[in-house]
């Protein structure tokens, strides 16, 4: 292979999108662009800065206070780093109030306009593995390579219910299972660039692979 490729991958969240997508960033030498810290990164931005009386999100000042939002990612040890307006919120945007608000930031279309031209940039040089839920349909559909993952919403929510009791968190498998089958629901019928399977894309469904296994069929592809 001579230029290095433009890989996309969407898929349901708790399909283990992410951590595929940097393993093959590792393998085939290439940058792992993890889309949704961005909408997180946005997210946390309103959670500081856009709360009303009530202490929820207020969608119309976020939208005022655009221009007050510089995301940059930095690479640290092969790895990038999201920074708001040049602090490293890598961490912060994995706590759980901002899981609970991105849906409904990532919803609005002035928020994924926002983030268009960023995400296209980064990719503009190829060399890259970009993973969200609009990649191959709307922000990079030339890429060379898409892939769509999914897996069972039972197997996603056992996979994801086993990640939170590891870090500590207490919460049921039913539980977990609701709050996956909202999500699902509120990203695959928002109106604006909904998750959902590019028709080029490849489907690989991992309700019985494991990670290895996934990436070895992914990975089986691109070598076509
Ligand atoms: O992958 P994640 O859980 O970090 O994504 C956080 C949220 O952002 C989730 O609600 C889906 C949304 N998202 C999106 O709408 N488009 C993307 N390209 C990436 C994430």
């Amino acid at each position: 292979m001579n230029k290095k490729p433009v890989i996309a991958i969407d898929g349901f969240s708790s399909t283990g999108k992410s951590s595929i997508s940097k393993k093959i960033a590792k393998k085939l030498d290439l940058i792992h662009i993890d889309t949704g810290a961005l909408y997180r990164g946005i997210t946390f931005f309103a959670l500081e800065n856009c709360l009303n009386d009530s202490q929820e999100i207020d969608i119309k000042s976020l939208f005022e206070k655009f221009d007050q939002i510089h995301l940059e990612f930095i690479l640290n040890n092969g790895v990038l780093e999201l920074f708001l307006n040049g602090k490293n919120i890598d961490k912060e945007i994995r706590e759980p109030r901002v899981s609970d608000h991105v849906s409904l930031v990532a919803k609005q279309a002035e928020v994924r306009a926002f983030l268009l031209d960023f995400q296209r940039n980064l990719a503009q040089k190829g060399g890259v593995i970009m993973d969200g839920r609009d990649i191959g349909t709307v922000i990079l559909p030339n890429a060379d390579y898409k892939f769509f993952i999914t897996a069972s919403p039972e197997e996603r929510a056992k996979r994801r219910h086993l990640e939170l009791q590891h870090s500590g968190v207490d919460i049921s498998r039913e539980e977990v299972y609701e709050n996956l089958k909202t999500r699902d629901k509120i990203d695959s019928e928002r109106a604006v660039a909904p998750l959902k399977k590019a028709d080029d894309a490849i489907l690989i469904d991992n309700t019985l692979l494991n990670k290895e296994e996934t990436i070895a069929l992914i990975l089986s592809h691109i070598s076509k």
